[in-house]
């Protein structure tokens, strides 16, 4: 089986509650859910986990507040490749209101010198060898330029690796240059990629279809509760998951979904396979409060109601 890693810059502990209606300027009572060690790749490895696959986690940690993440490493056997640095790892909250919109409130975190910069490229380069796939996901945290990061990403690209990038903002953009073999923008992210809104299905295709043209092999964009389209050498897939009934937390629907993505692929599901189950993960996630799969068998009944098509372009 390959061999995953995940790549998390911005480490964050998220903070989730849900309440009725955020008042704002007012004190608002907030149910709390948990206090989570997080951040993207993170969670796109717990996810991995619970589905079997064997990960290992890096990027930057705080070494102020590290203790959790370890612990979570230890207990659900993630192999650990982050590189502490000075300060915090900061906290974000996210709040589900009934409707179910998620307000985030990310906060800054460490400060990456370049000294740290620089010792994290070396030793990534080095360590990356060791993997098939490598998944970069979320933001960048202060010290790191877009520009910089897409250098990155296009020497792990050189080594040989499969590079799946999951970011948003100029990181997204910029990281978009560098050709990654996987990029899974939502349909927000691929707009503000575009520079203009993308209002039908096919001005979603036609822009994605930008971004196969200058050489990235797999773009799917994620587009909720709407599904996703995965469009690649072999074609346009379109995927629609079931209606979720009790939607408690869209927080980290994304990440089950490259986590369901990377299993299909590491187990070389074909592709219409492989999108049904990343679907069914997703779908699955936005039932619970936090990422993962407990039990396996959850996913059943969800993967019988998954939808694929193929389209034409
Ligand atoms: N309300 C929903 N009902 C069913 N499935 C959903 C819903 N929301 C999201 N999904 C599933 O999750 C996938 C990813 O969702 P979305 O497009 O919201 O990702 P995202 O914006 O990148 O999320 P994240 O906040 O984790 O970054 C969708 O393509 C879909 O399969
Ligand atoms: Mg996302």
């Amino acid at each position: 089986m390959s061999k995953v890693l995940t790549i998390t810059l911005n480490a964050a502990y998220d903070l989730v509650g849900r309440l009725a209606r955020i008042e704002l300027g007012e004190v608002n009572q907030v149910e709390t859910l948990g206090l989570f060690p997080a951040g993207k790749g993170i969670n796109v490895a717990k996810v991995l986990r619970d589905l079997g696959v064997d990960v290992a986690v890096g990027g930057f940690l705080g070494q102020d507040n590290v203790g959790d993440f370890e612990h979570l490493f230890q207990q659900i056997g993630l192999q650990d490749r982050f590189q502490r640095v000075e300060g915090k790892t900061r906290i974000n909250v996210k709040i589900t209101e009934t409707e179910a919109d998620v307000t985030d409130l990310n906060f800054l975190g460490y400060q990456i010198t370049p000294q740290d910069w620089a010792e994290f490229v070396e030793k990534s380069l080095a360590y990356c060898q060791q993997f098939d796939i490598i998944a970069v996901c979320g933001s960048l945290p202060r010290g790191v330029s877009p520009v910089q990061f897409a250098d990155w990403l296009r020497q792990l690209g050189n080594v040989g690796v499969k590079v799946v990038l999951d970011s948003s903002n100029a990181a997204l953009t910029e990281g978009l240059k560098a050709n990654p073999w996987l990029v899974k923008p939502n349909h927000r992210e691929l707009e503000a990629w575009i520079g203009h809104s993308l209002s039908s299905q096919s001005e979603i295709i036609a822009a994605a279809q930008k971004l196969r043209a200058q050489g990235i092999a797999n773009v799917i964009i994620s587009m909720g509760a709407q599904g996703s389209l995965w469009l690649s050498e072999q074609g346009i897939l379109q995927a629609q998951p079931p209606k979720c009934e009790n939607v408690v937390s869209t927080v980290g629907a994304g990440d089950s979904m490259v986590a369901g993505l990377i299993y299909g692929i590491v187990n070389q599901l074909p592709t219409a396979k492989t999108l049904e189950f990343a679907t069914a993960v997703s779908a699955f996630a936005v039932s619970q409060s936090n990422v993962g799969v407990p039990d396996l068998r959850l996913l059943d009944p969800i993967l019988q109601q998954v939808k694929i098509n193929q389209i034409e372009g």
